[in-house]
């Protein structure tokens, strides 16, 4: 089996070709991936010792190269988890995200069409449905609610999705998205809100909350998630979504004050500031359907993630400092010349 991960040098990308490795050790996995800002060479080293696992760089709108790749390696699964992921970033400068969000998915998936596949798997986002109200706790968002999207970054993901089932429709090609709720864990880039804040703690600087810091996420351990996708991948029905959550509701503020807990640092730090644009208030995903039909449930609860998260960023403090520092784009260039030079050894 060739497994093509586009986006796995990144957070849910890497911890995935890292669960797939230790689960399927002979399964061959191909890592698609530009190195944007939030792409980390560093993050597979330990994959590049294993044999079944190659790196590539490479834009997943790079037409010519895609289809190269196709034909080299004829994977039979591809998962994409290529994106421009950040919701801040998109309200600044949008266009990015429309093309490697929608017109990347588009690239892939005729490559799939071109050279044939057994699956095609979209990584979606319980973005897509917009928000919830805080006052409705009742509501949950199924595999049925409307896209309903609030940032160019949801809208982006969306629009990929309706392009995803629009193939599956019109050319047949055996496709399947997953929309998860917040992923949380090792890896994860500084720049979303648990890193962001561990480190900045860490750091002793300001922890910086958006408008009251009552907004509501779900939040899953990256390696559920892994577990949720390796599941569809496999048994997961053709044409089908699966919603994927844990039911873990947490306000954004009650998680910064237990990091400050677990850190042991002062609730002082805590600063409140101007609130996101369209910020959307409550994420719920129902993941009744893909418990059903593959028996997916989560495993680690969140009071243990978020103690193993803490710790791995206490424990891998280069890998942040070094992103913190800009310098992982230097290390990239190092880096990759090595691997360049091993690959035509
Ligand atoms: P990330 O930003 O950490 O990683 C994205 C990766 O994609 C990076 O390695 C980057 O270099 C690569 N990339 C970007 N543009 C590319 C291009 N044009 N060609 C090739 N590679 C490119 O993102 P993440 O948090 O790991 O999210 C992965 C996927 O999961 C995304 O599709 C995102 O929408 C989805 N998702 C994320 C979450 C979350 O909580 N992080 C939740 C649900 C869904
Ligand atoms: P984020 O990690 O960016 O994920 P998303 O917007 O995709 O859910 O943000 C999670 C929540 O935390 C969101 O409600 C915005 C909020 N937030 C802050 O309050 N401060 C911050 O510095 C960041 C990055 C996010």
């Amino acid at each position: 089996m060739i497994i093509f991960v586009t986006g796995g040098a990144g957070f849910i990308g890497s911890n995935f070709i890292y669960y797939m490795l230790k689960k399927y050790p002979d399964y061959r996995l191909v890592c698609v991936d530009k190195l944007t800002y939030a792409g980390n060479i560093s993050t597979l080293q330990k994959a590049m010792e294993n044999a079944n696992f190659r790196f590539v760089k490479a834009d997943i709108c790079d037409r010519d190269t895609i289809y190269a790749l196709f034909e080299e390696e004829k994977p039979d699964i591809v998962v994409n988890f290529a994106a421009e992921s950040h919701v801040d970033r998109s309200i600044e400068d949008p266009e990015v995200f429309l093309q490697t969000n929608i017109i990347g998915t588009a690239v892939l998936m005729d490559a799939c069409r071109k050279y044939g596949i057994k699956r095609y798997h979209q990584i979606s986002t319980d973005e897509v449905y917009g928000d919830l109200p805080l006052d409705r706790p009742d509501l949950f968002f199924t595999e049925m609610t409307p896209l309903h999207t609030s940032s160019p970054y949801s809208s982006s993901k969306a629009s990929a999705d309706l392009l995803v089932l629009s193939y599956y429709r019109t050319y047949g090609l055996p496709v399947s998205i997953s929309r998860c709720s917040n992923n949380y864990g090792p890896y994860h880039f500084p720049e979303k809100l648990i890193p962001l804040m561990i480190v900045n703690a860490l750091h002793d600087k300001p922890l910086p909350v958006y408008g009251e810091g009552l907004n509501v996420r779900d939040w899953l351990y990256v390696e559920d998630h892994c577990s949720a996708i390796d599941m569809i991948i496999h048994n997961g029905g053709v044409g089908e979504v699966y919603n994927v959550g844990g039911h873990n509701e947490m306000k954004n503020i009650d998680i910064v004050k237990l990091i400050c807990k677990e850190l042991d640092k002062p609730e002082s730090l805590i600063i409140y500031v101007a609130d996101r644009k369209g910020h959307d208030m409550r994420y719920a995903i129902d993941p009744t359907k893909i418990h059903k039909e593959l028996g997916w449930l989560p495993k680690t609860k969140f009071a243990d993630g978020i103690k193993k998260t803490i710790q791995w960023y206490l424990n891998n403090r280069e890998w942040w400092e070094t992103i913190l520092s800009g310098e992982y784009q230097n290390y990239y260039e190092k880096m990759y010349s090595q691997i360049h030079n091993r690959q035509c050894e």
